[in-house]
């Protein structure tokens, strides 16, 4: 029977471009789907759609459109125009993009909504909630804030202190405002929505579909499976735990008008799922496919890549919606952990220390990351930790040290010796370093199915040594020296290159860049899982051999962290009148050559004693001496982050002589026209101190 698969990775909120978070999971399920897509079932290649949208509802949004002078839908497009760049630069194989917001998505979200509510599932319910009396609408908790009821201390949000830690409702806060405007709000009545969660056909269906098994092992990952069992059972194992899910948001808000019930919206939690399912059926429509056949058969698989924050939506809410629309169920989610940097959480907002885009930018290479990541990802719900000196390690001396070496190693001699023919006859001795790789090919492939990818390198890597092993062994270059030995040396390569081919079609879901290059350089077809038992042909032609990749090297990763955090395009451009300063008069190209700017290295930096806006740094800019300038960025900067940096400056400014000593030049920072901080600047890898800035 031939695989139908429908994964997905959780949609993003439209608020903001791409995080390294969001980067990792998708090159998680890319290198699951890219695995399923070299698989084939009796002979017919697997069938694998792979679909991601923007979750583009919801209040935050709407707030930070308004600020940004831009409908939400305005607003949302841009953010949807910025997707494509790192998607195809981390060579994201997506077969669609979508949104929330389509036509599709209204639809399928208001049909859920009627099944549901045919089923008597759907309650309405009087709440009282705060309300801001100027802006007209009701605050979600997150836009109140207030004295803390405990330890009075002011401005704590609606739910938790930060000062005393203590936990409360937003009706508790003394003096509490609107975040939006500042206004007192006031309480008033609404009825909402409610999915009836609490019914006990739904908690037994969850218990089900939770905490029952597949094919013999639970379906779940384990902590998913416990974080399920506690929501639906209490802690103390006390029946019937959940209560019933507030589904429906008043005017204004920016989502889907629930069906009769004008002013009435879902709650983007609602509709953000039924994403994934709008955009598999806007991908069917343009390929000619029938959505409904696809998923009315019982050998769909469905799959959902998520992060350990939102696996409460994806086992409870989801399956629940699903099923008692008598829609189809998921058959599982696969919950990942959280990225962090250099041992850092990140902001939602901001993201840490790694823009993706940036990381693009400067030139480091797509398929280091997705090497990286892989060797640390598993099936467990695990954080994971980048770290640049790991990275380089990893990188340079398994990737390129282990793997890449191969191909170096031996090609040149086929195509300078043997005129780019491989060898005959070389199959029909025997190898036993091939038969040890082919072998491994079922458990290899069993490690990417279970998502146990840093196992899989791991094993894939051994591999990798013992043909460096045998390389060892029987020394071409050694052979090559000898005339007499010249058959041996063809014969040796030729299963040199056998072996990397076999190595690249293990490496190829998480390298399809570099896969794709040796595909050309050996002149083959695209590799497939199957083709692990089919051999290079006797005498094959290749091509010359390319180098196939760079190494890592340290000072891409110093640009790499030195990104300022990025702003939300939000907070960068508010309205369309300019917020920018004024621009000085125009000058002429000699003006400009007045200037001389240079590169500098900081080799010291120190704070000093009796000013506190100033920094002294002692700099080199290539002239066999150093100079002592004073700057104005203290409070953007600490020394240690400083030196050690290369940095711009006017090297033929007049020498000031100022109370602390002499600053001879100034550095070069950028600042805006309000109080949005300070911001040296730093060249590109490969400037060196004293090079002119022109
Ligand atoms: N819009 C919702 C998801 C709706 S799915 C129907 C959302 N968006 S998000 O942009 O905040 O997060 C999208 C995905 O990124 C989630 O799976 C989330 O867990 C993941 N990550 C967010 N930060 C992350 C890390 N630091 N590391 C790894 N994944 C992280 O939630
Ligand atoms: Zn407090």
């Amino acid at each position: 029977m031939s695989r139908k698969l429908f994964v997905t990775t959780a949609l993003p909120y439209a608020n903001a471009p791409f995080h390294i978070g969001h980067i990792m999971e998708y090159i998680q399920a890319d290198i699951w789907v890219r695995f399923q897509r070299m698989q084939e079932d009796e002979g017919k290649p697997r069938e694998v759609h792979f679909v991601g949208a923007d979750d583009v509802h919801g209040a935050p949004i709407m707030i930070a459109a308004e600020k940004a002078g831009k409908t939400p839908r305005e607003f949302v497009a841009e953010i949807a125009a910025g997707r494509a760049a790192p998607l195809n630069g981390f060579l994201i194989s997506f077969d669609n993009w979508h949104s929330t917001d389509g036509p599709e998505n209204h639809e399928l979200s208001c049909e859920i909504y009627r099944r549901l509510k045919a089923k008597g599932l759907i309650a309405t319910r009087t709440i009282e909630q705060f309300f801001d009396p100027v802006k007209q609408m009701f605050l979600p908790d997150r836009y109140i804030k207030g004295e803390c009821p405990k330890c009075g201390a002011k401005d704590q949000y609606g739910d938790t202190c930060e000062v005393c830690s203590s936990v409360y409702t937003p009706t508790e806060l003394k003096n509490p405002y609107s975040v939006l405007t500042g206004a007192t709000p006031v309480m008033k009545q609404s009825e909402h929505f409610f999915f009836k969660l609490s019914d006990p056909q739904c908690t037994a269906f969850l218990k089900e579909w939770t905490l029952g098994q597949v094919d013999g092992h639970p379906r779940l990952q384990t902590e998913v499976a416990n974080k399920a069992r506690e929501w639906l059972e209490g802690k103390d194992g006390d029946d019937n735990a959940l209560t019933d899910w507030d589904i429906s948001r008043d005017a204004p808000y920016f989502g889907i008008e629930i069906p009769d019930a004008p002013g009435k919206y879902f709650y983007v939690w609602l509709d953000a799922p039924v994403g994934y399912l709008a955009s598999l059926k806007n991908y069917f429509s343009k390929k000619g496919i029938d959505y409904d056949a696809f998923m009315a058969d019982p050998d769909t698989e469905q799959y959902h890549f998520i992060g350990k924050d939102i696996i409460y939506f994806h086992t409870l809410f989801w399956p629940a919606m699903l099923h008692f629309a008598d829609m189809r169920v998921p058959n599982n989610v696969f919950v990942h952990g959280f990225i962090t940097v250099g041992g850092e959480k990140m902001s939602k907002s901001r993201g840490t220390g790694i823009s993706p885009l940036r990381y693009l930018d400067i030139g480091m290479n797509p398929e280091w990351l997705r090497y990286y990541l892989a060797a640390k990802l598993s099936d467990r719900v695990e954080d994971i930790d980048f770290t640049g000196d790991d990275f380089i390690a990893r990188v340079n001396s398994d990737l390129i040290g282990k793997y890449v070496n191969i191909a170096s190693r031996a090609a040149g001699f086929i195509t300078k010796r043997f005129g780019g023919k491989l060898a005959h006859g070389w199959t029909s001795t025997p190898a036993p370093v091939l038969d040890t790789l082919r072998t491994a090919s079922a458990e290899i492939a069993d490690l990417y199915e279970k998502r146990e990818y840093g196992r899989a390198l791991r094993q894939i890597m051994h591999l990798a040594d013992e043909v460096n092993a045998y390389v060892d062994e029987h020394k071409p270059w050694v052979l090559a020296k000898d005339p007499e030995k010249s058959e041996e040396l063809h014969q040796v390569c030729t299963r040199l290159l056998e072996a990397f081919r076999i190595l690249t079609i293990y490496l190829k879901p998480v390298l399809p860049a570099i896969a794709q290059k040796v595909e050309a350089f050996l002149d083959i077809a695209p590799l497939q899982w199957t083709d692990v038992s089919h051999p290079l042909a006797d005498g094959h032609a290749i091509r010359p051999y390319e180098h196939l990749m760079q190494r890592v090297e340290q000072k891409m990763l110093d640009a790499l962290f030195d990104a300022p955090a990025q702003a939300a395009p939000a907070e960068k451009d508010t309205a369309s009148t300019p917020a920018i300063e004024p621009l000085a008069e125009q000058i002429t190209i000699d003006d400009f050559a007045k200037v001389d700017m240079r590169i500098a290295k900081i080799v010291d930096c120190s704070l000093v004693e009796g000013a506190d806006r100033l920094l002294r740094l002692t700099v080199d800019a290539g002239e066999g001496r150093l100079r002592n300038i004073f700057a104005g960025i203290r409070s953007a900067y600490r020394p240690e982050d400083l030196t050690g940096k290369l940095t711009v400056i006017v090297a033929n400014l007049a020498p000031r002589k100022m109370k602390f000593g002499i600053s001879e030049g100034m550095v070069m920072a950028a600042s805006g026209k309000d109080d949005a901080g300070i911001y040296i600047l730093q060249p590109w890898p490969g400037a060196k101190p004293g090079m002119r800035l022109r």
